[in-house]
């Protein structure tokens, strides 16, 4: 279902703390690195508490991520400064650590009998050369967190001007064909729309959330009319039947009617006021849309059809998906690739076929273990594997990243467990 292979979305080192009592924070997302290719499905899944949601809210801007970056087709829209603020500690720590060395070198030779004057004044040169690089240091990762500030507050600020650049180059380069006078002004006219839109325009609502809840995220007192056209008014759209038209269109693309339009949420299903959430994410037009368990509040009669309205979308549209889960069973027959996050990690990166032929990290075989079949033998024998991540790894020297363990195939794990699943992979071939 891949266009190509061009990124749509890249999520870097991704860390999202939150601020609890007495100075502690807890690490919801932290360090999550993934790319999503346009085009193409991405599972993330993951039990209850895991960061899913956290991740999703972070891409689409709801908070000043802690650290990281979010980069959305090649230009960064959200950005943290921890990791700047961490390495000026560090530049600091480790200046003072070889200024002490320096002093106590220049203390014991003195005591072995060299000139003290002079010595005094060679590791004078040396401690000042220390304290240059500190500040070189300091100076250089100041400069890298006022541009994450910049572009975690300026992104589509910097996208609406880019854009009203671009059309303003195209109304200049219309207006060099312009004969007459009389046909200059019509075209600037023309053009003057187009402008105030552009300047409108944001690269963050480009992705849209599809929330779990969907009678918590539609506010009652709106007709779905107006709860589908929020986004265009924002978006400085003022014609009326034209954001009526749009409104009935998107209505009949997600399967429901023109004639609901004047209705009120309540007076919908479950499954019909996902549709309407689903139809507020596409009128905006979105590139890629983030379905955050769209249908784990749902029946699963209707779990199927909201699952394929997604599809459909997906297919006429070609709209790239974040799909957030709690279990594979969902997000099998409809990802391209998957996530597998625990607590904050992710723990194991694949395509579907890879992770459910050759899953390596023992989380995601617990989950896997966890699906039920609709095959009473299998389901007999069925042994729920449980993951005790105390049990199952050491990594009081060995530490676990991120690691490549086949093409495309990545595993939260230490060096042992890689070597160890690089095996597992030759073995079952
Ligand atoms: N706004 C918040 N403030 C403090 N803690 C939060 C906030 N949002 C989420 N958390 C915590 O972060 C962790 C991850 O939550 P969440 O992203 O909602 O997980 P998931 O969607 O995988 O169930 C949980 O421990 C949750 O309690
Ligand atoms: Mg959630």
């Amino acid at each position: 279902m891949q266009n190509d292979n061009e990124v749509l979305l890249r999520v870097e080192h991704l860390c999202q703390y939150f601020k609890m009592g007495g100075g502690k924070e807890l690490k919801a997302v932290d360090d999550v690195s993934f790319d999503i290719k346009k085009g193409e499905v991405f599972g993330l899944v993951g039990e209850s508490g895991c960061g899913k949601t956290t991740t999703g809210r972070s891409i689409i801007k709801l908070y000043d991520i802690t650290s990281g970056n979010v980069y959305f087709k090649g230009q960064r829209i959200c950005a943290g400064t921890r990791s700047y603020k961490d390495a000026i500690a560090a530049a600091r720590q480790q200046c003072k650590a070889a200024c002490a060395e320096l002093k106590a070198k220049c203390a014991g030779e003195i005591a072995a009998g060299a000139d003290a004057e002079e010595t005094k004044k060679k590791y004078e040169e040396l401690l000042k050369a220390e304290a240059e690089r500190r500040d070189l240091a300091i100076d250089e990762q100041r400069r890298l967190a006022r541009d994450a500030m910049h572009d975690q507050k300026y992104c589509d600020k910097d996208y609406a001007k880019r854009k009203v650049a671009e059309i303003e180059a195209e109304l200049e380069a219309a207006l060099k064909n312009c004969g007459t006078e009389e046909e200059k002004i019509a075209l600037r006219k023309q053009y003057r729309e187009k402008i105030r839109l552009a300047s409108h325009e944001s690269i963050v609502h480009q992705i849209q959330m599809i929330f779990q809840d969907p009678i918590a995220s539609l506010d009652p007192r709106m007709t779905v009319r107006d709860i589908i056209a929020e986004g265009l008014v924002i978006h400085g759209v003022k014609d009326k039947k034209y954001i009526d038209e749009r409104v009935y269109e998107v209505l009949e693309k997600v399967g429901l009617v023109r004639e609901h339009a004047g209705r009120y949420p309540h007076e919908f299903s479950g499954g019909q006021r996902q549709r309407i959430g689903i139809a507020r994410s596409v009128i905006m037009r979105p590139e890629l849309i983030i379905a955050d368990e769209p249908v784990s509040a749902l029946d699963v009669s209707i779990q199927a059809q909201v699952i394929n309205l997604l599809n459909d979308l997906r297919n006429e549209f070609g709209i790239t998906v974040l799909f957030i889960a709690h279990d594979l069973s969902v997000v099998k027959y409809f990802s391209d690739r998957i996530g597998v996050m625990y607590f904050g990690k992710m723990v194991e990166l694949a395509s579907s076929d890879d992770l459910f032929d050759h899953p390596l990290h023992p989380y995601t075989k617990s989950l896997l273990s966890a699906i039920p079949l609709p095959d009473p033998i299998y389901e007999r024998q069925r042994k729920r594997i449980t993951y005790n991540p105390l049990a199952e790894h050491d990594y009081s020297t060995d530490k676990p990243e991120l690691r490549e363990v086949a093409p495309g195939h990545f595993v939260h794990c230490n060096m042992a467990e890689f070597e160890n699943y690089k095996k597992i992979l030759e073995q079952s071939e």
